[in-house]
C-alpha cells in the first residue's frame, strides 16, 4: 500500500494526498465517508472532463461525435456531465435511453448497440429519434425495418462488423474476434449491406465496429480500421453510401501500471491513417466509457476487522462483489489506498467483502498498515463498478457523490435493505 505522502497517485491527476489526507479535488475523502458513510462511491467532474478533454484534442478540426459509452457509468448525474459536454450517448438498452432522457440528454446524438434490442425497444428509440442503430445481425435488419415500417418511419441504421482483431485483453471484454458473438462477420458484411439497403423501413447510414475493453496498445485499433475501411471501400463500391464511421470504445485505462496511449496520441495515429486511405473528412464516431470515469471515481470502504490467519490475513471491509464485481468476475487488479496514511511497512492481506462466497475479493497480497475503523480508497472505481453493482446478500446499492473543486453533490442515495425488497409481494 502507498503510504507515502506525497502528491498524486498514479494515473489519478485529481486525487492526491495533502498532508496525512487523501483529497479528491479539493474535498476530503474522510470527511465524506464521516458525512455519508461507506461503501462510498465518489466521483471527479475535472478529471471525467479531463479525460473527456484528451479526446476533444485529438479530433480537433475534424467532424466527430464523441458518444459516451454510459455502461461504463450510467448515474443520472454523470450523464448530465456529459450531455452539458455536447456528448452523445452509445446505449445498449430502453433503460439506458430513458436514463439519458431523464439526464437531459439530446436524443439525437444517441447511438443503440446491442445484439438483442427487442421491438419494444426498437419502437422507444424510433419514437424519440435516435440518432443511429448499430445492427448486429441480418436477422436484426428485418425486424427493424419490420418496427420502423409500422410506425411510418425508417430507422438509421449502422452495420457493427466484426474485424476479427485480437485486442488482447481479458476474454470476456474482447468483442471483435471470430467466436464473439457480437457484429457481422467481416465476410458476410457486402451482403448484409445489400440487404439493409433493399429494406424500405432502413436507411443506411454508417458502419461500425468495437473489438474489445481494456485495450492498452494502438496495434489492434490501427488493424481494425484497415478491415473496416477495406469494408466502407467494397460498400460503397456497390453503391451504398457510407456516412459516418464509428471506432466504438476500448480504451484501457492505468489501473496498475498499465500504459495505454493517451486519447490525443491515439488519435493522433489513427487519423494519420484515414487520412492516408482518403476518408480524414468524414463524419466520426467514437463510444469511449472507461476512459472517461474509470479513473475519476474511487469506491470508499471501512475496515471492519483484521483477521490474521495461517497461510492468509485477511482484511475484511464493509464493501464486496455486489459494489465491487470487478476482481471477482475478471480477476482485476484495484489500487488499494488508505485515506489517512499510517507511518509503518504493515502487513500483507487479502481484501475481502462480506459476501459468502470465496470469490469476494477486493484486492489480494496487498502489503497494508490498518486497524479497524480506517477507511481504505479503492481506486480506478469510477467505471464498471456502481453501474454492475447488485443486491445479492440484500445489501443495498452504495450512495454516489459527484465532487466538483470543493463542493461534495450526492448523486444517488444509499440503498435501504426495505428498498431492496420494495417491489416484492408476499402470496
Ligand atoms: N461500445 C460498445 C459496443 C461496447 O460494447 C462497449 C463496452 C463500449 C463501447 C465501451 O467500451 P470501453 O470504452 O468502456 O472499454 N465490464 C467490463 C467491461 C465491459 C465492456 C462492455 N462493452 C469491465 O469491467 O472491464
Amino acid at each position: 500500500m502507498n503510504t507515502s505522502l506525497n502528491a498524486t497517485l498514479p494515473g489519478q491527476p485529481h486525487i492526491a494526498y495533502s498532508g496525512d489526507q487523501l483529497l479528491i479535488e479539493g474535498v476530503s475523502l474522510s470527511e465524506l465517508a464521516r458525512e455519508h458513510g461507506t461503501p462510498l462511491f465518489v466521483y471527479s467532474k475535472a478529471a471525467m472532463l479531463s479525460d473527456l478533454a484528451a479526446y476533444q484534442r485529438g479530433f480537433a478540426g475534424r467532424q466527430a461525435q464523441i458518444c459516451y459509452a454510459m455502461k461504463a457509468n450510467s448515474s443520472l448525474a454523470i450523464l448530465q456531465v456529459f450531455a452539458d459536454a455536447g456528448c452523445g450517448f452509445d446505449i445498449v438498452s430502453g433503460g439506458e435511453l430513458a436514463r439519458v432522457l431523464a439526464a437531459g440528454g439530446d436524443p439525437a446524438k444517441v447511438i443503440f448497440s446491442g445484439v438483442g434490442k427487442t421491438r419494444h425497444e426498437m419502437k422507444q428509440a424510433l419514437q424519440v429519434g435516435i440518432g443511429c442503430f448499430n445492427v448486429e445481425s441480418e436477422a436484426e435488419l428485418d425486424v427493424l425495418s419490420e418496427v420502423a415500417l409500422s410506425l411510418g418511419k425508417q430507422a438509421p441504421v449502422s452495420l457493427r462488423v466484426n474485424p476479427n482483431v485480437d485486442p488482447k485483453t481479458h476474454p470476456y471484454i474482447s468483442t471483435g474476434l471470430k467466436g464473439n458473438k457480437f457484429g457481422i462477420a467481416h465476410e458476410d458484411a457486402l451482403r448484409a449491406y445489400r440487404h439493409a439497403a433493399s429494406l424500405p423501413g432502413l436507411k443506411v447510414v454508417g458502419i461500425d465496429c468495437h473489438i474489445g475493453s481494456q485495450i492498452t496498445d494502438s496495434t489492434p485499433y490501427l488493424d481494425a480500421m484497415d478491415r473496416v475501411l477495406d469494408l466502407v471501400a467494397e460498400v460503397e463500391a456497390a453503391g451504398i453510401p457510407i456516412h459516418h464511421i464509428d471506432f466504438g470504445g476500448g480504451l484501457g485505462i492505468n489501473y496498475n501500471g498499465d500504459k495505454p496511449p493517451e486519447a490525443d496520441a491515439l488519435w493522433a495515429q489513427l487519423l494519420a491513417k484515414l487520412d492516408a486511405r482518403g476518408y480524414g473528412q468524414r463524419q466520426l464516431m467514437i463510444e469511449p466509457g472507461r476512459s472517461l470515469v474509470g479513473n475519476a471515481g474511487v469506491c470508499l470502504t471501512e475496515v471492519l476487522y483484521l483477521k490474521p490467519g495461517e497461510q492468509k490475513n485477511f482484511c475484511i471491509v464493509d464493501a464486496a462483489m455486489n459494489d465491487l464485481p470487478r476482481p471477482a468476475m475478471y480477476q482485476a487488479f484495484h489500487q488499494i489506498v488508505p485515506v489517512t496514511p499510517r507511518p509503518g511497512d504493515g502487513v500483507v492481506y487479502d481484501v475481502v467483502g462480506p459476501v459468502c462466497e470465496s470469490g469476494d475479493w477486493i484486492g489480494r497480497d496487498r502489503q497494508m498498515r490498518v486497524a479497524a475503523g480506517d477507511v481504505l480508497a479503492v481506486l480506478s472505481a469510477g467505471a464498471y463498478c456502481m453501474s454492475m453493482a447488485s443486491n445479492y446478500n440484500t445489501r443495498g446499492r452504495a450512495a454516489e457523490i459527484l465532487v466538483d473543486g470543493t463542493k461534495a453533490h450526492l448523486i444517488r442515495q444509499r440503498e435501504s435493505a426495505f428498498d431492496t425488497f420494495a417491489l416484492e409481494q408476499l402470496v
